[in-house]
């Protein structure tokens, strides 16, 4: 079963989510991260940002992998997940920029480049840890419902309301890309561990989903059920109808991580 940790408040869940990057970068030098982008996952660099600057920590043997970029953009677009993760927090860490990857949206052959950044990831060793959001249609990276669990990085249509809950990050008149190069499922079932962080009421039935409904590629995030390592970090609304949330929050109260300690 997932470990699922129900904080307290919002803050809680960030900053448990962000140190859980800092500690995986603290244990292994080397890691390589699966990384996000999204409205959920801005406060969690900020946070990770100012506590691996208290704990002076290294990120200069760390390799990112980002989950997706926007087709037809280029990196220097300021709306590219490339611009957002500069700002966010390759800008302010010591990682060598070219052991940061996200796809080129501006790739002459964005099929291709999908291809070879699956061979990356490959070539990396794989992920060690892949941080995760979940959209309101329960969609992973830009994974829209209907996509083959078995997927691997490629080019992907994004569905209606994922433009619409994207939209807010263009500007008026900016043309919003309406396709994506993204890690499939499959892909991202590869990462030994997996985080996700989902926060707010507008996630809350798709946490629902995911967690506790059947898997199916209907609600693309149900895969999660199939992988051995899973944390899911969510606040009070992201978890609000969840069946057994009272379980979970036996389980780990407040979102606390709870070892069984055989002889207490
Ligand atoms: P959000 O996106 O953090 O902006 O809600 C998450 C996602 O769509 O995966």
């Amino acid at each position: 079963m997932a470990t699922i940790l129900i904080h307290p408040d919002t803050q809680s869940a960030i900053r448990a989510t962000a140190e859980r990057l800092l500690q995986a970068v603290q244990g292994d030098h080397d890691a390589v991260l699966g990384l996000a982008t999204g409205g959920t996952m801005e406060p969690v660099y900020h946070q990770l940002v100012r506590r691996a600057d208290e704990a002076r920590l290294s990120f200069a043997g760390v390799t990112t992998f980002n989950l997706d970029e926007y087709v037809g953009l280029a990196a220097d677009h300021p709306q590219s997940y490339r611009s957002t993760m500069n700002r966010l927090l390759f800008d302010h860490v010591d990682i060598p920029r070219n052991q940061t990857y996200l796809p080129r949206g501006d790739a002459q052959d964005p099929s291709a480049e999908a291809i070879a950044y699956e061979a990356a990831i490959e070539a990396a060793g794989g992920i060690d840890l892949q941080l995760l959001g979940i959209g309101r249609n329960g969609h992973l990276g830009f994974n829209e419902p209907s996509s083959s669990l078995a997927s691997r990085t490629r080019i992907k249509k994004l569905a209606r309301s994922t433009l619409e809950a994207n939209a807010r990050f263009f500007g008026a008149g900016e043309r919003m890309p309406t396709h994506a190069i993204t890690m499939g499922i499959g892909t991202i079932m590869k990462a030994r561990k997996l985080l996700m962080l989902a926060m707010g009421a507008s996630k809350a039935d798709a946490v629902a989903a995911a967690l506790e409904g059947p898997v199916t590629a209907a609600c693309p995030a149900s895969i999660l059920q199939f992988h051995p390592d899973v944390t899911v970090v969510l606040d009070q609304e992201a978890a609000s109808c969840l069946k057994l949330r009272d379980f979970y929050e036996d389980i780990h109260p407040g979102g606390q991580e709870v070892y069984f300690a055989g002889n207490s």
